[in-house]
């Protein structure tokens, strides 16, 4: 395996296999894994913050599901900003007087993207939540980046009642590019309307996935989000930031 390119430090990095190898892996070895395959980046529609990124040119950008797979890794969807979240990012940095001094919960959270712009906006807490536990700890990571207090839960919240576990205190719920797996999809809309039903304010934010909802949402923005030829077939992906109306 070649040393990864872009690395933010220089270090030589473990292995996909060295760091997959091993269940459950510990938060320092995903830190160092995280450190060595990705570099800290601008996203391109939020270049107020910096995010660690894989790079094009890294193996972990190029490797396969399969590969993964084998070294005992889910795919990285932490090292990337997705357009999604990248769109709801830039819409909450551009209404700060809807963030200001409230809590959100940034859901399907990725590196936390979502809910950093929440903070650098105003927001008195903000919360990534995510499956994954390398999305903790990029989490954390792209946190400290940034100078902010992120909070992160890694355990499954769907279904969660408004005002309770993760969601207790919670003014805001956003998610970024979680509608392109038909049966997490529909889970995650079904418990978001219902949020929504509750008077908790729900925003999506979606490039045109195939299971976004077809109606029940309002549209605030429309952004043009630069995007990765090699990950989404294009260079620029439309992408729509909704508030999910209730069921
Ligand atoms: C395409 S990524 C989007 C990440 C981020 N929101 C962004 O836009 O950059 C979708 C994320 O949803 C997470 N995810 C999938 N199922 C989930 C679940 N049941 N609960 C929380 N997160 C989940 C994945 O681990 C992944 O990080």
């Amino acid at each position: 395996m070649v040393k990864p390119s872009g690395t933010d430090d220089g270090a030589q990095g473990p292995t996909l296999a060295e760091v997959g190898g091993e269940r459950p892996q510990s938060d320092a070895a995903r830190a160092a894994f995280i450190r060595a395959w990705t570099a800290a980046l601008p996203p391109p529609l939020v270049p107020e913050l910096v995010v660690y990124t894989a790079q094009e040119a890294t193996d972990l950008w190029q490797a396969t599901e399969d590969e993964l797979h084998a070294a005992g890794l889910p795919p990285p969807f932490w090292a990337f900003p997705w357009a999604g979240g990248q769109a709801v990012a830039r819409w909450l940095l551009d209404h700060p007087e809807q963030v200001r001094g409230r809590a959100v919960l940034d859901f399907g959270a990725g590196g936390g993207l979502a809910a950093l712009a929440a903070l650098r906006a105003g927001a008195a807490r903000a919360v990534a939540a995510d499956i994954d536990a390398f999305a903790a700890t990029a989490q954390r990571l792209n946190a400290a980046l940034n100078g902010l207090p992120l909070e992160t839960v890694d355990r499954d919240i769907i279904g969660t009642p408004a005002g309770t576990g993760a969601l207790a205190g919670i003014d805001l719920v956003v998610a970024g590019d979680v509608c392109y797996e038909a049966g997490m999809s529909g889970q995650v809309l079904t418990w978001l309307r219902g949020l929504a039903a509750t008077g908790l304010p729900v925003l999506l934010g979606d490039p045109g996935r195939t299971f976004a909802p077809a109606d029940g949402v309002e549209e605030l923005a429309s952004y043009q989000v630069p995007t990765p030829l090699a990950l989404e077939d294009r260079t620029m992906r439309t992408t729509l930031v909704w508030r999910l109306l209730a069921a």
